[in-house]
């Protein structure tokens, strides 16, 4: 790959090889090196794994076998114990780590924390306690919603030195979209804070609790532990189900050893968007989940010891689990959690907390890149980046222009980029370059992390030829993979096994995402081809949006869609069908924008919503959503449309547009 190939130069795409002097210090640092672990890893994947799982991590007891797999159902290092508060926190005490800045926390009105590996410890162990003290056990059910405060790392820690699963639902989701997941998962305590700083405005997070448990909504919750961060007026039921944080602190001790927990004992659970109207329950659990988040984050962000390294996560998406929380600190690296985001009242704050804490490793969006890209130049220039050596990127495909900016404005032509394409379900990073020794081209997260063979097939399941567009699917189980959807194993065989068949009985994990593969072997992500869209790096499914919109009165039937957006990637566009009495107005477009709001988040908010007669189906009754995408995006519409049922719909909904 060092020498540019003919497409290359045709399409006069740019390569760009990992600096001598980066790759002189990285922990992957020649294509010998790389190539070594690719062929290891080929030859015998168990033990490929197995070997890294002793080397890296601490095991109370060691396994008795590396892989149990049952397609679709895997176990990972079965019958091992483990406990990852220990091999995040622990384990780093007896060395000169101990004094070391674990997390680094700045948060929106400009204060700050730093804890020490040894600070964070005792704070996890005292939160374990508060946990105990409220009865929860192993095997629970914790919910975290939270803002982006220091004991939302601290409380996942916490749930799993007691062997608690967390499920983290992100803050701006809604009460309604709090209590769907609160019941699926059955919590039994609520971890929360009275409210959030987010963009110059609180976030009410105990309410919004208080809303989704009213009248005994969710049967199984029997506390709410909650964390004071804004100081608000909340409404606390005090004496009995709601704890202030900063109270049971007082009573509880320090000590709180880790349990040995069952490599495959339940981490957390994850709600994330998939086909249909109800949120996916994604299972992760011990042992090969903290193997995949440190290895990752070890060799992709090529950490150093002297790193301050920031990925700009929420806690409440994976992103934030593994590379805000898990995989650094079970490094021993410096993590660095920020509570804000660029807003009005400090466009530049991103490069403002770059420069006051030297960040070397810089991990965030393209959509975010995007969003800098339009607010200019001048901001970043008016900091010192220098400190920076390494820059990422997750969540959607990145466009060569953001990429270039990225690479020019922030990085200063010296940081290589990892575009890095993975999923909730994956666990980690699972197609990426490694920085000090892949030649990026932009636009590609290039090649498979060593250990995870990925292919892009047809729906046959066979591999498709170089450049030819395909399905992308994982063709060997590794660690990180979810196990299961929570409560719905059949979910989990419908939704990833089954849309390609076996291939030589070899059962395919199939990601939902379109990819191309190029001559040399780069991947080249093309987005969802199922029914989710992405939303700022966000996950959506369209029959939640289309649920959410159906339960407004007003509302007979609806479709939603996305449409490329310059900044997010994609904006919600929903086609909306109205009940016999209900008239089109502005006043009522704006309600259901707001009811989608009400019952999802924010996020899912409608960037347009267009009243029409009736939906394009077919004959059979399905919504043509590929000719609805085409009319949201203002293109014409070419192609097929002899399926349709009724033809003048679609010059009904060509003129309302
Ligand atoms: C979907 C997963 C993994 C954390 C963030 C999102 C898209 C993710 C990339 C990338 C192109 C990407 C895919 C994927 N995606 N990273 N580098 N290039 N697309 O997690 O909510 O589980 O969404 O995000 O479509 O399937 P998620």
């Amino acid at each position: 790959m060092s020498q540019p190939t003919i497409e290359s130069i045709l399409h006069e795409q740019r390569l760009f090889a990992p600096a001598a002097s980066f790759a002189q210090t990285a922990q992957i640092g020649s294509p010998e090196a790389y190539q070594q672990l690719c062929d290891r890893a080929q030859a015998n994947p168990q033990q490929f794994w197995a070997d890294l799982a002793e080397q890296e991590l601490e095991w109370f007891a060691p396994w008795q076998q590396v892989l149990d797999w049952q397609p679709p159902f895997a176990k990972w290092f079965v019958g091992g114990k483990l406990n990852i508060s220990y091999n995040c926190l622990d384990r780093h005490l007896t060395t000169w780590r101990r004094n070391k800045a674990a997390l680094i926390w700045e948060g929106e009105p400009g204060d700050s924390r730093t804890l020490t590996y040894a600070q964070l410890h005792r704070e996890v162990c005292q939160f374990a306690n508060a946990l105990k003290h409220l009865g929860v056990q192993k095997g629970d059910r914790v919910a975290i919603y939270m803002p982006m405060i220091p004991e939302a790392a601290i409380a996942m820690l916490a749930c799993a030195r007691i062997g608690a699963a967390h499920t983290v639902i992100f803050g701006g989701f809604s009460a309604e979209a709090v209590k769907d997941r609160l019941l699926d998962a059955q919590v039994k305590v609520v971890v929360t804070a009275d409210g959030g700083w987010r963009k110059d405005a609180i976030v009410p997070l105990k309410a919004q609790v208080d809303q989704a448990l009213e009248q005994g909504g969710v049967p199984s919750v029997e506390n709410v532990l909650v964390v004071q961060r804004t100081g608000q007026q909340v409404a606390m039921q005090l004496g009995g189900r709601d704890h202030w944080w900063h109270e049971l602190q007082r009573l509880v001790s320090a000590d709180c050893p880790a349990e040995p927990m069952d490599s495959e004992d339940m981490l957390f659970i994850l709600y994330t968007s998939g086909t249909t109207g109800k949120p996916k329950g994604v299972v992760h659990t011990t042992g090969g989940y903290n193997l995949y988040s440190h290895i990752t984050t070890k060799w992709i962000f090529d950490l150093q010891d002297t790193d301050i390294y920031w990925c700009t996560a929420d806690v409440g998406w994976i992103t934030g689990h593994s590379y805000i929380v898990y995989g650094p600190l079970s490094n021993g690296a410096t993590t660095l959690m920020y509570e804000g985001a660029p807003r009005p009242s400090n466009p530049g704050c991103t490069w403002e907390i770059i420069e006051k804490y030297g960040v070397n490793i810089f991990y965030t969006a393209p959509t975010a890149i995007r969003a800098f890209l339009k607010m200019g130049e001048d901001l970043p220039k008016a900091r010192d980046l220098s400190s920076l050596r390494l820059l990422g990127t997750v969540g959607e495909p990145i466009n060569p222009e953001a990429w270039m900016w990225y690479h020019r404005v922030i990085g200063g032509e010296r940081c290589p980029i990892v575009d890095t394409w993975w999923q909730t379900e994956t666990g980690g990073i699972m197609i990426t370059p490694l920085p000090g020794v892949t030649t990026t081209k932009p636009g590609s997260a290039t090649r498979p992390f060593p250990g995870i063979f990925a292919d892009v097939v047809d729906l046959d399941g066979n591999s498709v030829p170089d450049n030819d567009g395909g399905y992308l699917v994982v063709k060997h189980p590794w660690p990180g993979m979810m196990r299961t959807v929570y409560g719905d194993p059949e979910r989990f065989r419908k939704s990833y096994w089954e849309h390609i068949p076996p291939q030589d009985g070899q059962y395919v994990y199939f990601a939902g995402d379109g990819a191309r593969r190029d001559e040399d072997g780069y991947f080249w992500i093309m987005g969802r081809v199922d029914d989710v869209i992405n939303v700022a790096g966000h996950r959506l499914g369209t029959m939640e949006i289309e649920s959410a919109l159906v339960s407004h009165p007003a509302v007979a039937e609806a479709a939603v869609v996305g449409r490329p957006d310059e900044v997010k990637g994609e904006e919600v566009v929903a086609f909306v069908t109205l009940e016999g009495s209900h008239a089109s107005s502005e006043d009522l477009r704006a309600e259901l924008k707001q009811h989608v709001v009400t019952e999802i988040g924010t996020i899912a908010r409608p960037g347009e919503i267009r009243f029409a007669d009736s939906l394009p189906k077919t004959r059979s009754g399905k919504i043509m959503r590929r000719l609805l995408r085409t009319l949201a995006s203002g293109e014409t519409i070419s192609g097929d449309t002899s399926t349709l049922e009724d033809r003048s719909v679609l010059d009904k909904l060509r003129s309302e547009g």
